[in-house]
């Protein structure tokens, strides 16, 4: 079967539909926009970071079943590719069912990784994969029941949330009923259910990227893995990451196992973001984002192909190569400062090392905690690397206007 692509703008085009616009969808953005693919880029707000690389851009909230609907009809896109969570996932199930587009990468795949519930039973309970032990409660009662089932210290999570939002980390029972009051404010639904997940002691954590893509001779979807990625967390969200993080033989195995296990279980092309927390040769499964991950954004400086390459490479249909080509790391570049219209100085510094670069995502308004750029390194080793790429963004001074 041979892939074909259009020209964008003319009857030919091959569209796709980026449901979420922000840094990682403007980067798979410019990937598809080098193979000539039009792209439409929608959000929750003007000028998000992919709409600005985009053919078109759309403001709604994505959330509405009814608008979201409405949009899908109205460009009538070969693909949909979410790069959010929050987004009436029912209407792409039945975009599925009624072949009006490929969902990225299916369906089931962003139905189920929306909430923590759904992907949990499945690698669990369905898969048999080794998990955190955990209980769901939607009371305040069965919650306080399941905190005490589950032990002391624990992590709570509202199961429609992502980054940290409603989460908390609970040290004795005198802290349960401040993390349930906090778990019900940070949910993206005020549905109320959370997970209670015990404390994994691991030595560290990764990202193991798994690309699900067509073989180019036989059109057999293959999976092939990139190296492991090391990452710290600050509040639930990523602060440095780095490839590879060197691990055991057999914990990298039994890592690639998991990964396989859980995106054949999801279904259809593109790379995944698989979460895995590690100890000796152990490996346990925290969650999957069935789309390139935050963490991968050093993939522009250690790989061939960067995960958001690989992204637009597997879900046309393309061949992928998931070599790396260097030891690099990534360090995130905070607003500092809830405003708009910012300014970054100290570019011309931060860049002065030849083994270094910038990503500055153009966001329109800044908040003390939002994620505005990111510096990635390259060097000989991983401690390097991170020393160079946190140089790199500390040489970067946000100023307001
Ligand atoms: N059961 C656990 N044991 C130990 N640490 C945990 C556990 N659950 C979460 N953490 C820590 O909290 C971080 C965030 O948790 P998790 O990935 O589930 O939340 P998230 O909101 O999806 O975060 P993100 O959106 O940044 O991936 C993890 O990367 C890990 O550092
Ligand atoms: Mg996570």
């Amino acid at each position: 079967m041979s892939v074909t692509l259009g020209t964008p703008l003319q009857s030919s085009a091959f569209k796709v539909l980026l449901l979420g616009s922000g840094e990682l969808g403007k980067e798979v953005v410019i990937s598809l926009q080098r193979l000539g693919v039009e792209v439409h880029a929608a959000d929750r707000y003007d000028h998000a970071p992919a709409m600005q690389v985009a053919h078109y851009a759309y403001t709604l909230n994505m959330a509405d079943a009814d608008e979201l609907k409405q949009l899908i009809l109205k460009i009538k896109p070969n693909l949909i590719v979410p790069e959010i969570e929050a987004i009436a996932t029912q209407v792409l199930v039945e975009v599925e069912e009624q072949n009006i587009a490929t969902v990225i990468p299916s369906a089931k795949a962003v139905n189920l990784t929306m909430n923590r519930e759904g992907i949990r039973r499945l690698a669990a309970e369905e898969l048999g994969l080794p998990t955190s032990a955990y209980r769901f409660a939607n009371t305040l009662e069965s919650f306080r029941a399941a905190c005490d089932d589950i032990g002391y210290p624990n992590f709570v999570k509202p199961v429609m949330s992502s980054s940290g939002k409603g989460q908390s980390r609970v040290k004795n029972f005198d802290e349960v009923d401040a993390a349930w009051e906090y778990a019900q404010t940070g949910g993206r639904v005020n549905q109320g259910t959370v997970i209670v997940e015990s404390q994994i002691d691991f030595d560290f954590e990764i990202t193991l990227l798994t690309v699900r893509a067509k073989n180019p001779n036989t059109g057999e979807i293959e999976t092939s893995y990139c190296d492991p990625i090391g990452h710290r967390q600050d509040s639930g969200d990523y602060v440095e990451s780095w490839q590879p993080q060197a691990m055991t033989p057999a914990a990298l195995e039994e890592a690639k196992r998991i990964a396989n296990k859980v995106t054949i279980a999801l279904g259809g092309c593109g790379i995944f973001g698989v979460e895995l927390f590690v100890k000796g040769d152990k490996v346990w499964f925290s969650e999957v984002s069935p789309r390139p991950h935050d963490t991968g954004l050093v993939t522009l400086a250690s790989q061939f192909q960067s995960e958001f390459e690989l992204h637009a490479r597997a879900i046309l249909g393309l061949p992928v190569n998931t070599a790396r080509h260097s030891t690099a790391a990534s360090a995130v570049i905070y607003a500092g400062v809830d405003d708009q219209n910012l300014s970054f100085s100290g570019l011309n510094l931060a860049l002065a090392d030849g083994n270094t670069d910038l990503r500055l995502f153009g966001k329109p308004e800044g908040f003390k905690r939002r994620r505005m750029g990111v510096a990635t390194a390259r060097a000989e080793t991983t401690d390097q690397a991170r020393e160079l790429a946190l140089h790199v963004a500390n040489q970067v001074s946000v100023h307001q206007n």
